[in-house]
């Protein structure tokens, strides 16, 4: 029988990746897509509502405040949705008998580690989109078995705006960029991503919990734009520089370890390097 499966928060970068390499699993899940203006989930009466009238065996948990600076002032707002309503999808998913697998950040960490955290590392976010995210995680062991909670790292893809998109952007446009040295982390691939996810259901996995899911490697800010510009050929566009001031602090290092995932999945993960090209490739190239 196949899965039913509810996405929501659908209409961002990671929504539109599950939904486009939703076709490759046509056969085993039913998927449900559902945008903010369709079920804002911060809305505990029509979230509550969507379960009673709709049985689903997985929610993937795509909807999250995800400006990380304008979090340190919409402090309420970034709480309402990455913790309060992140609770009231837990709850339900508890009653409705779904399993929930919800997305978190390598932000609840507050970088001063010098090798890569594992899931049992002590949290310590720095700032408020990081304090809302681990309130969002520490809700859903609080009110759920059944959870999958994945963190990952400096998110892009070839939709909306990313890192990785703005920079070749850009670049194209033949812009001198100053790209900051100071934090340390793995970009990540939605597209890795969201088959890591449609992996746990269609294989049933049952090992709930929570994992860090990067591609593997580790860079800068300016390793990863540099990289960037040698695609482009642009190389001397890019400069380095220390630090950049921010309205949110941010950790120096956050490279995850990924050997529960790996251990899990049975496979190695992807260079970070190969991910990315698999993206610059499918941006417009004029
Ligand atoms: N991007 C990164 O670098 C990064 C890094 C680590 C972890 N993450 C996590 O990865 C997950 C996916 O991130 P992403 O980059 O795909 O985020 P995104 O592109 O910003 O998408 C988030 C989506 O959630 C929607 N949303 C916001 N409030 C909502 C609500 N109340 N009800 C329903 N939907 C709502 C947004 O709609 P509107 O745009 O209309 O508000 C948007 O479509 C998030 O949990 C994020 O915290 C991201």
């Amino acid at each position: 029988m196949k899965s039913r499966i509810l996405v929501t928060g659908a209409n961002g970068q990671l929504g539109k990746t599950i939904k486009e390499i939703s076709s490759d699993f046509i056969n085993s899940i039913d998927f449900v897509f559902v945008e903010k203006s369709e079920l804002d989930i911060t809305n505990s009466e029509s979230l509550e509502l969507y379960f009673q009238s709709n049985k689903f065996d997985y929610c993937i948990n795509c909807a999250a405040y995800t400006n990380v600076d304008l979090a340190e002032t919409e402090i309420k707002k970034a709480f309402d949705v990455n913790a309060n309503a992140v609770k009231n999808l837990a709850v339900n998913c508890n009653t409705y008998n779904t399993v929930l697998i919800h997305v978190s950040t390598d932000y609840v960490f507050d970088g001063t580690k010098q090798s890569p955290y594992i899931e049992t590392d002590i949290t310590n976010p720095i700032n408020v989109y990081g304090e809302s995210k681990l309130l969002g995680e520490e809700h859903i062991r609080k009110h759920l078995d059944n959870y999958f909670i994945i963190r990952v790292s400096w998110l892009y893809s070839k939709f909306d705006k990313n890192f990785v998109k703005t920079i070749f952007n850009r670049l194209k446009e033949d812009e001198k960029l100053t790209i900051i040295t100071s934090q340390r982390g793995t970009p990540t691939s939605c597209h890795d991503l969201s088959y890591f996810i449609l992996f746990l259901i269609t294989n049933a996995i049952k090992n709930f919990g929570t994992y860090h899911f990067s591609a593997k490697g580790e860079t800068t800010w300016y390793g990863l734009a540099q990289y960037i510009s040698k695609y482009l050929n642009k190389s001397t566009n890019v400069t380095p520089i220390k630090d950049y001031p921010t309205k949110a602090k941010r950790p120096f290092y956050s490279v995850m370890n990924n050997s529960k995932v790996e251990q899990l999945y049975g496979k190695p993960l992807t260079k970070w390097e190969e991910c990315v090209d698999e993206v610059l490739e499918n941006l417009p190239q004029e």
